[in-house]
């Protein structure tokens, strides 16, 4: 029996979009879903209380960060990440792959794996598609990312072709180095950069590989959004329709929507919780910048529409107040704000697919939210 397997509910009829269940060895996951960021095996600002609280599912954490400090070693003696970090729900380790690309200057791409410098310290480090499964494995998470290269955006055809194929033997490599497929699935990442080509060549190889999920990686990396929308109706039909799809690192309101309608299942971004600890609330009609002066005497919470606890509790001027003066409590509140908003959006698109109606959602929910806004 796979570790990990995908339950097809229902299509929605006006839209496309998926209702499905993922069922992992943690428990089983409502999609489309959107998944917090706890990079250093927390996410940050909030305990696991607060994340069962919200309705959290399932969170993401980074190999390359865990593997730097504490070790995974330690980790593992712990009795793996669960344990560790007292989250009993499903988790998803991301591989190291676009960390080290978005984290080291210094690397050196080689078909054996990457060279490259700890960002911390500028000691000399190596990761290849076995040491990313090895330091996954002791980890421990229900989910685990093959190594893969993320192409800049943009990107030469010659170099997106030999990146892409390098990617695919890579994957080939990290199903290889897997011990213990029972227990973990190893989802495979689709690239190819904005090229039709490479996106179904990246897809077709993997697909001979057999997956239990599938990844689509390498958007969201400067690309304008449509160009991203163009590439998720180029690849998400050529996947399984009994596999989980994955739609990396994208988190803003609008492209979670328009994410589900291409048939995405999850999504995870640090987008909420970054700009969180900077003062930045997303909020039903639109961003909302606590800090601003406009807001010192605004007694309202921060999205009157919303019945999270920082909206129930606290008001505009308070966390306002909390956040100039770099009260961790601000960044707590606000970080929760941001979480529940997108659970919460995730829930009401999961009733819309359920109702048929995904697209008289997107209308209204854009009416009030504002387009272009993000
Ligand atoms: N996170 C966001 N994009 C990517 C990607 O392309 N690859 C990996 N491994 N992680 C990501
Ligand atoms: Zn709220």
């Amino acid at each position: 029996m796979a570790a990990v397997t995908y339950e097809l509910i229902k299509t929605c009829k006006q839209s496309g979009a998926r209702l499905g269940k993922i069922h992992t060895p943690h428990g089983t996951i409502d999609t489309p879903i959107f998944m917090p960021v706890g990079t250093l095996a927390t996410v940050k600002t909030l305990s696991p209380e607060e994340l069962n609280e919200m309705s959290a599912q399932i969170i993401l954490s980074n190999t390359y960060h865990l593997w730097l400090r504490p070790g995974e070693e330690i980790v593992k003696e712990a009795g793996g990440l669960h344990s560790f970090m007292n989250w009993h729900k499903p988790i998803l380790t991301d591989s190291g792959g676009f960390q080290v690309f978005s984290l080291s200057k210094l690397r050196d791409i080689q078909e054996e794996g990457v060279y490259f410098r700890n960002h911390l310290n500028g000691e000399k480090l190596f990761l290849s598609p076995e040491k990313a499964v090895e330091i996954q494995e002791a980890l421990g998470a229900d989910i685990i990312m093959a190594f893969d290269e993320c192409p800049p955006y943009p990107a030469e055809e010659p170099y997106m072709k030999s990146s892409v194929e390098r990617t695919s033997r890579w994957a080939e490599r990290c199903l290889e180095a897997q011990t213990n497929s029972e227990n973990q699935a190893l989802f495979g990442i689709v690239q190819g950069g904005a090229y039709e080509k490479y996106r179904k060549q990246s897809v077709n190889d993997l697909l001979s590989l057999d997956f239990p999920g599938y990844a689509i990686g390498g958007l969201s990396v400067g690309e304008p959004k449509e160009i991203m929308y163009e590439v998720l109706e180029m690849t998400t039909p050529l996947l399984p329709d009994d596999k989980p799809r994955y739609l990396m690192g994208v988190g803003s309101a609008d492209a979670l929507i328009e994410g589900a309608i291409r048939g995405i299942d999850m999504f995870d971004c640090v987008l909420p919780t970054r700009i969180a600890r900077n003062g930045t609330c997303m909020t039903s009609t639109g961003r909302l910048v606590v800090r601003n002066a406009k807001y010192a005497r605004d007694f309202r919470p921060i999205d009157e529409n919303c019945d999270c606890y920082t909206c129930r509790n606290y008001s505009r001027a308070y966390i306002r107040h909390l956040v100039k003066a770099n009260e961790t409590f601000g960044f707590r509140l606000t970080s929760y704000h941001n979480l529940y908003f997108l659970l919460n959006l995730m829930k009401n698109v999961r009733d819309a697919i359920q109702e048929d109606r995904l697209l008289d959602f997107k209308e209204e929910f854009f009416e009030q939210y504002g387009f272009n806004k993000e």
